[in-house]
């Protein structure tokens, strides 16, 4: 078992320990990645997920090289999908998910960041799509959701020249959205995810579910979905909680 869970305030923290390896991702990484991802989102009493890596040196540092040193393209077809699996499964979470990015995020590990909803990074942090100094590409997302994130120019320079992009750059080009020393990481995410926590859990959803649908719509449609689902929320008893505790001047309970 490489992947610790921890449960805090309606908060959940999975941490990648595989420390011989700078927490590089293999097969039976990601499966069990993906299965108590999938645990930690089907839990009532968790609102947010925390992801980080163990130590102090990497947050994740990429698949597993070695073990694709011995792959066919059939197995590397299977890995590059597992990777995305899981990168999808974050990225379309009802719950927030927040990276916690502690050290070197590389390749693979640059890429499960990107399908976090919310990115902090300690100074220390390092990101690169290193792939192609490898004969590889990004498998895991990095081609599709880095120039989503940072723009088309400034993403094919990263992958073209697989440079390193440490945390003041990662946060000058909106890669991160907070770079914080590394002793203050995981309290900082703490009180962001606290801040999420007091607000509607359906609200949030259908706010992340809308902020992902932008990245492949055009304007129109995503104005109209916006509408959709702002009206539905009419017709849940979360909302209406939130509206009332607002004009009896009390907090919400949700
Ligand atoms: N896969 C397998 N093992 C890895 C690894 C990786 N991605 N990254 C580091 N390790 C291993 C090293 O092989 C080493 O193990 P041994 O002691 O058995 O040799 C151990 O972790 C410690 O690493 P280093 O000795 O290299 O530590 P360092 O401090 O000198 O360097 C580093 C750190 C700069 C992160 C360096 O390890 C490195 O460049 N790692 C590779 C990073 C990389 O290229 N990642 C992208 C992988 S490709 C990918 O992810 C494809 C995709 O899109 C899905």
């Amino acid at each position: 078992m490489v992947i610790k869970i921890s449960k805090k305030n309606q908060i959940g923290v999975l941490t990648i320990n595989r420390p011989d390896s700078l927490n590089a991702m293999n097969r039976e990484v990601l499966l069990e990645f993906i299965n108590k991802l999938k645990k930690l989102q089907s839990e009532k009493d968790i609102r947010v997920i925390i992801i980080t890596g163990s130590g102090e040196k990497a947050f994740i540092a990429g698949a597993d090289i070695k073990l694709m040193q011995k792959m066919n393209r059939g197995e590397a077809f299977e890995f590059a999908n597992l990777g995305q699996e899981l990168a999808n499964l974050i990225e379309k979470s009802d719950k927030p998910v927040i990276a916690a990015v502690n050290g070197y995020a590389l390749g693979g590990g640059c890429e499960i960041a990107l399908s976090c909803h919310l990115r902090i990074a300690s100074d220390n942090a390092v990101f690169a799509q290193p792939e192609v100094k490898i004969g590889l590409l990004p498998g895991w997302g990095g081609t599709q959701r880095l120039p989503r994130i940072i723009g088309r120019g400034l993403a094919n320079e990263i992958i073209l020249t697989g440079r390193n992009v440490l945390a003041k750059e990662a946060l000058d080009i909106g890669l991160v959205n907070k770079v914080v020393p590394q002793e203050e990481l995981i309290n900082t995410c703490f009180d962001i995810a606290n801040m999420v926590i007091k607000n509607s859990p359906n609200a949030i959803a259908e706010s992340i579910k809308l902020v992902r649908f932008a990245a492949g719509t055009n304007l129109e449609k995503g104005l109209y979905k916006e509408a959709k689902l702002f009206s539905e929320l009419f017709e849940t008893e979360e909302t209406a909680e939130g509206l009332t505790a607002f004009v009896e001047k009390r907090p919400p309970k949700f």
